[in-house]
């Protein structure tokens, strides 16, 4: 292994390209591939075993293209997954949920913590377990199964997103919640209606916090940490994108996750994906 090696960050889908986006911007230098499980997503609405053993073909494969630290950029993987990738692998391991943890624990005021996320990650309770650890503070947790498609189909604003937002963000009405964790990585591109949605609904302005800068910084840190940095700090890294299903679908939605076009997107398969190219 050396420095000079990528580092690799696995998602689901498209969503974890906001957490790519932001190593991207903070860690400018670094190679990174970036490999989206398309063929097999959601995962937040199947159970434990299952994403526990996706997560661990995403990490397989990635090591396998010779990565020097590996992040986690999807919640439910997180939740159920990072505890077997952790003795599973050598390399350092970043999950999404332990950064922001730390972030909202250190912004709330109130002590009272708002999480929306997947079912699977509100049943994992990983947040609730996080956030105790850190200090003395009430998490509220609700589950936002639509937020996904409504952000793949890019329905960011308007009537059906409100709609469906007040009918879920209802279990903070009236709360003293104020910080809310958007616990999925698909949920920061709905970030501007959620927000309104929320001051309205608990009836004073909540702070939103969103898993990618803070995950960012904590990769930061580990390859700090570790002298783990890439030396050569003269040109852009470069930026691999691998999906299991096709790679025009894959592009089509990632603009929007990621902010920009991306030059080209390989197909991968993954134990138990059909081939799609
Ligand atoms: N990436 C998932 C997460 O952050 C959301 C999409 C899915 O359900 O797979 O939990």
């Amino acid at each position: 292994m050396t420095t000079r090696d990528p580092i690799g960050i696995f998602d689901s889908g498209v969503g974890g390209l906001t957490v790519m986006r932001a190593v991207a911007d903070l860690l400018p230098h670094e190679n990174l591939i970036y490999l989206g499980d398309t063929a097999r997503v959601p995962y937040g609405n199947r159970g434990p075993e299952t994403v526990r053993r996706y997560s661990l073909n995403a990490a397989n494969l990635l090591q396998e293209r010779g990565i020097k630290a590996l992040v986690i950029a999807c919640n439910t993987a997180t939740a159920f997954g990072i505890d077997a990738l952790r003795d599973a692998f050598e390399i350092p391991i970043v999950g999404v949920v332990e950064p922001v943890s730390h972030a909202a624990v250190k912004t709330s005021k109130s002590g009272h913590i708002g999480v929306v996320g997947t079912r699977g990650t509100v049943r994992s309770e990983v947040y609730v377990r996080s956030m105790g650890t850190l200090g003395n503070v009430r998490v509220t947790q609700q589950a936002c199964p639509l937020f996904v498609p409504l952000a793949e189909e890019g329905w960011t604003e308007g009537d059906v997103v409100e709609s469906i937002a007040k009918s879920y963000l209802a279990a903070f009405s009236d709360s003293d919640v104020d910080t809310l964790i958007l616990g999925c990585t698909h949920y920061p591109i709905l970030a501007s209606a959620l927000g309104e949605v929320m001051n309205d609904v608990v009836g004073s302005d909540v702070t939103l916090l969103d898993s990618a800068t803070a995950t960012a910084a904590a990769l930061d840190e580990i390859l700090r940490t570790k002298g783990l940095e890439n030396p050569d700090k003269t040109s852009t890294g470069t930026r691999t994108f691998l999906a299991t299903d096709e790679p025009e679908q894959f592009s089509r939605m990632a603009g929007r996750f990621f902010g920009s076009e991306l030059d080209e997107v390989q197909h991968v398969d993954l134990p138990g994906t059909t081939s799609a190219s």
